[in-house]
């Protein structure tokens, strides 16, 4: 395939601390919200007590071995690298006045190592944890002085690494608070709508106030936000069925368009008023949400459907956003729809949406992999993924959709997010680890990791369009 990836494209992978750093307590960390969730964002939210032992405590260790996996990216010709900063790090409990120290030297080491072989860092400030102090003390992002406390945070970091990183983005897929808010936002799982939409306004001026800090003090710094791009098609043509696909994509598309727009979409006054939603938007508020992000970051990993016929929608509750499932896609063996063509569709809906540069910062596949007896990992599957997705990047670049880059999730085996599993690997790079934490940790090369070499090479080349 001739390339249509820009000459200086951002490809990559992404990782999030939680998912990989383990040394959960080391260096005067403090306990996140991820730390209270041993299985997983959808596990119970588990008090912690000395001794206890979750599979995210050490992960697969990239607190010490960051070193060599960060070699191992460079040898696949990483141009950036995506991870977060774990906020407890910094602000053990979230409303100190003074940083701690050893966590901000921790990620000094990091970007260091990093820009020794050139691989520019993009920092996710908050990836799905705050510090559990926060939670406990001041009930979360249900409180307006969280605000402040992530103001602060996020000051601290951009003085810190102004030189060392140039591409920040604010939260992690923003849009998932409405299904998770002990994750997104700090809040019980049974928290009413008028609590969960007030504690997100917050996180959405908080962001907003990232986004000013930022462009003061970062020179030449970019900053996005991260959605969960959740892309939804009417699973029939009746009119109802497209109107209520509409409704549901703006559930999500509501973040971007404050983000991105800078001010509340009118067709929230509606949603609100109707369900009974009390938020409070102070005139300060409204002024803050004026600055608004750089670039737009997603993920990407399926689409859903939606449909009004109630029969068909309860017997459709299979992966964890209750999208009905298309009769035209395969699945993984998540139960996760594989569409790479929705993903030039997503491109080009939100190109078209904001006219703001695209980042693709997660997409990828979980599976299980199997290890040979000669060692190798031939993981066929996972590299038609990443082709077919890569191919319709291309048609959406193509298309004049503006991407600055490609990051694919976890590069590197890591902790799976919805239940805390080592098996849903998504890696180039194998981790000798399983589900009951047993495992020497060694690292290894997989068929993919060679693919993913030379697509990078190439600058995206040997991608096999198979239309
Ligand atoms: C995204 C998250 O939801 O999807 C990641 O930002 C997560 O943290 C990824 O790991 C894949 O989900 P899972 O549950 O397979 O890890």
């Amino acid at each position: 395939m001739s390339s249509k990836f820009p000459d200086h494209f951002l490809w990559g992978g992404a990782v999030a601390a939680n998912q990989v750093e383990g040394a959960y307590q080391t260096d005067g960390k403090g306990l996140s919200t991820s730390d209270l969730q041993p299985q997983g964002i959808f596990g119970a939210i588990t008090p912690r007590v000395d001794g206890d032992s979750g599979i995210k405590d050490v992960a697969i260790d990239f607190y010490h071995r960051y070193p060599q996996d960060i070699a191992l990216f460079a040898e696949m010709g990483f141009k950036c690298l995506r991870t977060s900063i774990a906020w407890t790090r910094i602000f053990p409990q979230g409303d100190e006045e003074a940083p701690n120290e050893a966590g901000l030297a921790f990620y000094d080491r990091l970007f260091d190592e990093m820009a020794r072989y050139g691989i520019q860092p993009l920092v996710t400030l908050s990836h799905y944890e705050m510090p559990y102090g926060l939670v406990k003390q001041y009930g979360g992002w249900g409180n307006r002085k969280t605000i402040g406390f992530f103001e602060h945070y996020a000051r601290t970091v951009f003085e810190r690494y102004k030189h060392k990183v140039q591409h920040w983005l604010t939260f992690n897929e923003i849009n998932m608070s409405l299904h998770a808010p002990f994750t997104g936002v700090g809040l019980a799982e049974d928290s009413s709508k008028s609590e969960i939409y007030q504690a997100i306004h917050h996180q959405l001026v908080a962001s907003a106030r990232a986004v000013k800090a930022c462009h003061e003090i970062v020179p030449g710094g970019k900053i996005g936000n991260m959605l969960l791009g959740g892309i939804l098609y009417p699973l029939s043509c009746k009119p109802e069925d497209v109107l209520e696909t509409q409704r549901q994509n703006r559930d999500w598309l509501f973040f971007g368009d404050v983000q991105a727009r800078g001010g509340y979409p009118a067709y929230m006054r509606r949603y609100f008023r109707e369900n009974g939603i009390q938020v409070e938007i102070t005139a300060e508020d409204q002024q803050a949400l004026r600055e608004t992000i750089d670039f737009i970051s997603f993920s990407y990993y399926m689409s859903g459907c939606v449909t009004t016929d109630e029969a068909q929608n309860n017997t459709a509750r299979t992966n964890i956003l209750n999208m009905v499932p298309n009769p035209h896609l395969a699945s993984s063996e998540w139960g996760w729809q594989i569409d790479p063509v929705g993903l030039r569709y997503l491109l080009n809906v939100l190109y078209d949406r904001y006219q703001k540069p695209l980042f693709i910062v997660e997409n990828g596949l979980g599976a299980k992999d199997r290890v040979e007896a000669d060692g190798s990992i031939n993981d066929d599957y996972r590299i038609n993924y990443l082709n077919d997705h890569l191919v319709q990047v291309a048609e959406a670049i193509d298309d004049g959709v503006e991407v600055m880059g490609y990051t694919s999730w976890g590069p590197i085996d890591l902790v799976s997010a919805s239940k805390a599993e080592m098996s849903k690997r998504y890696g180039f790079i194998y981790v000798d680890r399983d589900d009951a934490g047993n495992g020497s940790l060694e690292r290894r090369r997989k068929k993919s990791f060679y693919w993913y070499r030379d697509v990078i090479q190439s600058n995206g080349n040997s991608l096999k369009n198979k239309a």
